[in-house]
């Protein structure tokens, strides 16, 4: 049975992410491991970890506490094995596999493919994984996560105050709807962690 203590550390904007986080952790859990779920707010010192997962919603980029806990935390976390997941309602299908060297995992339920083949308009630019990745490397450059992860996430427009409901409807164009795909995330929880541990070990 594999040993180990991961962080699971997360942030949200109306509560999906929780529960993502919570499945995640329980995942972890099944596999031996030691794990901790934890808003990551709340983190003063990742230093006890052999691993890291931070997860986050995109709310006009990646939710900016967790851009944030990066660069709190980036000496840290460059010396453990990390992954990243992302939430989001509207990813542009392109085909990536590797943002700058980083793999990544998508739902597959999640991308849209461009609607005009050979040039994406401006909104499927901006929702493209590489779009919404490159910040989120750039935050913490040393830090580099084995897998970073695009979740389908769960959009309520009635929870919603007036300004980031327009934003979603007009410049996201989300649909609202629960995306989350629990097979899809319980999975990578699963993979992650095997990725993550031989890291520890190497
Ligand atoms: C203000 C706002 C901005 C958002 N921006 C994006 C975005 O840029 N791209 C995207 O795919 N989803 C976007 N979303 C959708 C959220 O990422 C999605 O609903 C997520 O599941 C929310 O997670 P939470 O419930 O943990 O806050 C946005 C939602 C809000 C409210």
């Amino acid at each position: 049975m594999p040993t180990g203590s991961i962080l699971v550390a997360y942030t949200t904007h109306s509560g999906s992410t929780e529960e993502v986080a919570k499945a995640v952790g329980e995942e972890l859990s099944k596999g031996g491991l030691m794990v901790q779920v934890q808003r990551l707010e709340e983190v003063t010192s990742v230093g006890s970890y052999d691993a890291v997962i931070v997860g986050a919603p995109m709310i006009i980029g990646w939710h900016r506490a967790a851009r944030k806990f990066l660069r709190r935390h980036r000496e840290a976390l460059s010396r453990v094995p990390v992954a990243y997941f992302f939430m989001a309602m509207s990813l542009t299908e392109t085909g990536e596999t590797a943002v700058d060297t980083v793999p990544i995992l998508v739902d597959p339920y999640l991308p849209q493919p461009p609607g005009c083949s050979g040039r994406l308009s401006r909104r499927e630019r901006y929702a493209t994984a590489g779009n919404y990745l490159r910040p989120v490397l750039k935050a913490a450059p040393r830090v580099k996560p084995v897998s970073a992860a695009f979740f389908g996430g769960n959009l309520d427009l009635m929870r919603l105050k007036l300004l980031p409901r327009l934003f979603v409807m007009l410049v996201i164009q989300a649909t609202p709807g629960d995306l989350r795909n629990w097979p899809f995330i319980r999975d990578w929880a699963t993979n992650v962690s095997t990725e993550l541990l031989k890291s520890v070990k190497a």
